[in-house]
């Protein structure tokens, strides 16, 4: 499905009726979205409607205007044709999600072309150049975690949805420390095999596991296990994924299993909390997936669009003139005919530095995430109770519970605050407060 916005027109006239010299008043960006991202989709044109809607000229002196697809099947064809479309019709950036079977042709063709991607999708093995990871990397906070609770035996379940990166560090790490891990790919696995699957590993002894899945899977798995009794005490779960809240935890929560994970996106900070009003407000029908809280994909989707402005913003202030003129053409011109000004524009976005929904945001020369704090979490018998926080510069760090529930001053206003923050975990947020 292709979605033109209605001001299209004007804009484009508007664009390619300047004379040189002129940064665009309007920007035009690509937006590449695939099957069950509704909501990251939502918070992409939420974040363009903000930023378009912006009393301050300072902070949107241009419009952002989005060329759409929205494609079932990421196939390479599918892919191929949408970036194409949006190559063609002059997109400076294209911001976009992909999966197992998408990513290569996206990412070869930015390449190729010298088109910036700027994603939320898992990270990709090697170095992409035009490629913009806006999804931090787990594995040091996963590392970290496993020396604290000092586990040297384990089952680690994954699939190769997201390459084998993480797989191979704690393989390494297992060899180092003489840990005895059991790593399963549960990849091609339905709902009889996740079963079977538990209870084998648990006649084995197996009490303790590293889930790294997709949330889709995740959210399999975990009902699996509750349906053969595997989430009450005695048992420890470990979630490899930055949205612990976006996850469903309420029956582990009365079993008893522990479980902990990592939450990149802080529900109680000005920004979030700001958000979130509007986020609340908006109209379901329109706006799929606004029923329930942004996942953390969804706010890295919002923070793209923050980082795309941002990198145009700061292009305009050195000056240096945007225009796609002359390169709009056929992207399968053999041989490709790079966007010259392409390089300009990775190194302006690769520069950014700005606060978005999911912290500090700030790339290294390869386009991935650096200086970035995630929150570590423990379910309680009261819910999910954060216990420190990790970031690649001071690691591991955790706190005193007496620190976050200090009682002195603590308004109900405030308190208010604090249960929101758990809502996101349950389905119909029961609050028994
Ligand atoms: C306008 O935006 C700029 C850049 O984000 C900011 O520094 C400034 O304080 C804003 N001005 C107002 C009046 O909000
Ligand atoms: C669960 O957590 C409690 C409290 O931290 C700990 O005493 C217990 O050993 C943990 N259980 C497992 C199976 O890790
Ligand atoms: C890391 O981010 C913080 C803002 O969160 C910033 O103050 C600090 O300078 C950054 N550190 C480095 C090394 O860039
Ligand atoms: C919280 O209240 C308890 C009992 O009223 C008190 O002993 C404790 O010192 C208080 N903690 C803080 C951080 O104020
Ligand atoms: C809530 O907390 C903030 C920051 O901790 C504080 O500035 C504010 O005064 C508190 N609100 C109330 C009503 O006490």
């Amino acid at each position: 499905m292709r979605i033109i916005y209605p001001h299209f027109l004007g804009v484009f006239s508007a664009l390619w009726g300047l004379a040189t010299g002129a940064f665009p008043s309007s920007v035009q960006i690509g937006g590449l979205f695939i099957r069950n991202t509704d909501q990251e989709y939502t918070a992409f044109r939420l974040a363009i409607f903000l930023h378009n809607t912006s009393p301050n000229a300072t902070e949107a002196p241009f419009n952002l205007v989005p060329h759409v697809d929205n494609i079932e099947t990421a196939n390479s064809f599918a892919v191929t044709n949408a970036f194409c479309s949006q190559y063609s019709r002059g997109v400076f950036a294209i911001f976009g999600l992909y999966d197992k079977r998408s990513v290569h042709t996206l990412t070869s063709f930015c390449s190729a072309l010298h088109i910036s991607l700027v994603t939320p999708s898992f990270p990709t093995e090697g170095e992409g150049q035009f490629t913009l990871q806006l999804r931090p990397s787990i594995r040091g906070a996963l590392l970290s975690l496993l020396d604290h609770y000092d586990w040297s035996r384990f089952v680690f379940l994954y699939d190769t949805d997201r390459g084998y990166a993480i797989l191979q560090s704690i393989m390494e790490r297992a060899g180092q420390n003489g840990w005895q891990v059991s790593a399963i790919c549960v990849e091609s696995f339905n709902e009889a095999a996740y079963r079977r699957l538990l209870e084998d590993l648990d006649r084995r002894q197996e009490r303790k596991y590293v889930i790294d899945l997709e949330p889709e899977r995740l959210q399999c798995i975990l009902e699996q296990a509750i349906s053969v009794g595997k989430h009450v005490k005695g048992y420890h779960y470990i979630l490899a994924n930055l949205g612990f809240k976006d996850i469903s935890l309420e029956r582990f929560m009365h079993g008893g299993a522990n479980v902990t994970g990592f939450q990149l996106v802080d529900f109680s900070k000005p920004m979030v909390l700001k958000l979130m009003q509007r986020w609340n407000k908006l109209d379901q029908r329109e706006y799929p997936g606004s029923d329930s809280p942004p996942k953390y994909t969804s706010s890295l989707t919002y923070d793209g669009v923050l980082v795309m402005a941002e990198a145009f913003r700061n292009l305009r202030r050195q000056k240096i003139d945007i225009s796609r003129r002359g390169n709009a053409g056929d992207c399968l011109a053999n041989p490709a005919a790079p966007w010259n000004q392409g390089i300009d524009m990775e190194r302006t976005l690769k520069q950014v530095r700005i606060q978005g929904l999911t912290g500090n945001i700030q790339f290294d020369h390869y386009g991935r995430r650096v200086n970035y704090t995630m929150d570590v979490f423990e379910l309680k018998s009261n819910g999910p109770q954060r216990i420190g926080y990790w970031n690649d510069i001071d690691k591991l760090v955790l706190v005193q519970n007496e620190v976050l529930l200090s009682n002195d001053s603590t308004s109900l206003e405030n308190r208010t605050v604090v249960v929101t923050t758990i809502m996101p975990l349950m389905r119909k947020p029961l609050l028994r407060h």
